[in-house]
């Protein structure tokens, strides 16, 4: 359970660690956003080689879960797949409270 205050936020990062890493993760959006909290947008960028980081920003309504690489991503590109590193964060909360159930799948200690 995760939970952010006005003027919370989370670095842009990966949730890499243990022995073993699923690639992927997920969270569920427990808090109803503009009625709980303002803010507190689900960021992630791509980093993409060769080029600038593309963002993406979600604001998952309550009761919803977003699915998402814990590293990186395959990118069909002109010549294929390649890989896309991801990262995620969460922007400020400008009021309210933000409660998110944040699942990750490694084995860690
Ligand atoms: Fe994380």
């Amino acid at each position: 359970m995760l939970r952010y205050g006005p003027g919370g936020y989370n670095c842009l990062h990966q949730d890499v660690y243990g022995e073993l890493t699923f690639p992927l993760q997920f969270l569920v959006m427990l808090s109803r956003p503009d009625e709980d909290f303002t803010g507190g947008e689900s960021v992630f960028v791509e980093q993409r080689p060769r080029q600038q980081s593309r963002p993406i920003v979600l604001r998952p309504r309550q009761g919803e879960a977003v699915v998402f690489p814990v590293h990186h991503r395959p990118k069909r590109g002109s010549r294929g797949f390649h890989r896309v590193q991801m990262r995620h964060g969460v922007s400020a909360v400008h009021s309210g409270s933000r409660h998110v159930l944040g699942i990750i799948f490694h084995n860690a200690r």
